[in-house]
């Protein structure tokens, strides 16, 4: 609750307001290198943005060797639990075997390790520079001190800045490609959301006055809806027995929520396999109902960042350019570590602008 609270402000009001800016440039920086008739895969672009964003503006980190590193080393970790298979690996203890750097495990333990030596090199480093704190996470938690007066041990920080990095740029690049996917597939969703666009001038706007237009909220929400990309919550124990729908359920029990049924339910969101954002504008869903972050005291910290950067990221890439699937077919999720991602990362091809 402590270590809550105090990651809670970073992510909310005015500090958002100071990450709007950064993210708009990113998403412009890396679709500038987009083409006519240039074919890649969204997922990997949004990566490449969703990715930039998180070492900026969490980690406060510069371009240089250390920010190349961090980069490359994550990347890599994430991609070697990019098969269902070797994504099994992260559910099941006993499969967790070093059998050297060849080995799935192993290779995954060799560059958790190499991203330790990195993370600890710049706690150490800022610490030292206690004095030019920024606007950033790292930099907020450096300067925070207990009721005792005393500051954050290394380790505590390695653990928020690896779980920030974990859970916050794969989980918004799916979102981002799916979002991409459902945009281009659906050539009504396009117009609509490009008439809602073309009511302001997004390259001027106030990140703010993007992240309130109501269809573009709309889309985002839907998106998470329909293939949400973490499909369960993660697991709770029960700390006394409970009744649920009948069942008895023992004290120490491992629970979970699972977010895609949910919101999949018929009685709640009817025809809930096509994907309508017009439900999102005609009523209020309750966190019960509607719960892609997960819920209760522990529900996802970056909801709100996470939305914002969709919606910032999505308006860019929408006002600039024209995009097409390359194959506009129906598409299913495929497990991707923790996440569901869409198969084949979706691929789009640059057009001319119409
Ligand atoms: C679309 C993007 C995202 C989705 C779908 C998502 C989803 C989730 C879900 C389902 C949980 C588990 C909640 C529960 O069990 O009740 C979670 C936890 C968490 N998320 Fe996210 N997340 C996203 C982006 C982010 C971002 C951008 C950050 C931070 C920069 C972040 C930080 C966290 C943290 C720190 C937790 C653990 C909270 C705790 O255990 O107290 N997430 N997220």
């Amino acid at each position: 609750m402590q270590q809550r609270k105090l990651l809670m402000p970073p992510f909310h009001g005015e500090r958002m307001r100071a990450y709007g800016q950064l993210i708009s440039d990113i998403a412009k920086q890396v679709i500038s290198q987009w083409k006519i008739s240039d074919v890649f895969k969204a997922r990997s672009s949004m990566q490449e943005i969703s990715l930039t964003v998180i070492l900026r503006a969490v980690f406060g980190l510069k371009e240089g060797e250390r920010y190349q590193e961090i980069r490359k080393t994550l990347t890599a970790m994430l991609d070697s639990f990019e098969s269902p298979l070797s994504a099994t690996l992260l559910f099941f203890k006993t499969l967790q075997h070093d059998l050297g750097p060849l080995s799935p495990w192993g290779n995954f333990v060799r560059q958790r390790e190499l991203l330790d030596k990195l993370l600890y090199q710049e706690i150490r480093e800022r610490r030292s520079q206690s004095e030019s704190f920024g606007e950033d996470i790292l930099s907020l938690l450096l300067s925070v001190r207990d009721e005792a007066g005393q500051p954050m041990t290394d380790v505590e920080l390695r653990d928020e800045l690896m779980t920030m990095l974990f859970a916050g740029h794969e989980t918004t690049a799916t979102a981002l490609a799916w979002a991409l996917y459902w945009v281009h597939y659906i050539p009504q969703v396009r117009e609509k959301l490009l008439q809602e666009l073309n009511s302001i001038n997004v390259g001027s706007a106030d990140p703010m006055e993007i992240a309130r237009l109501p269809y573009l909220n709309a889309v985002c929400s839907e998106t998470l809806r329909i293939y949400p990309v973490v499909f369960f919550a993660l697991p709770r124990i029960l700390q006394a027995p409970m009744q649920l729908m009948g069942y008895e359920l023992p004290k120490g029990m491992l629970i979970s929520a699972c977010i895609y049924l949910t919101h999949h339910r018929p009685d709640i969101y009817p025809q809930p396999k096509q994907f309508k954002p017009e439900r999102f504008l005609e009523r209020q869903f309750s966190p019960y109902e509607y719960l892609p972050f997960g819920g209760g005291n522990r529900r996802c910290l970056g909801l709100a960042f996470a939305m914002f950067e969709m919606k910032l990221v999505l308006a860019t890439i929408l006002s600039q350019y024209s995009l097409e699937l390359v194959e506009p077919r129906p598409l299913l999720p495929v497990r991707r570590g923790i996440t569901f991602t869409p198969a084949g990362g979706v691929r789009l091809v640059v057009k001319e602008r119409y």
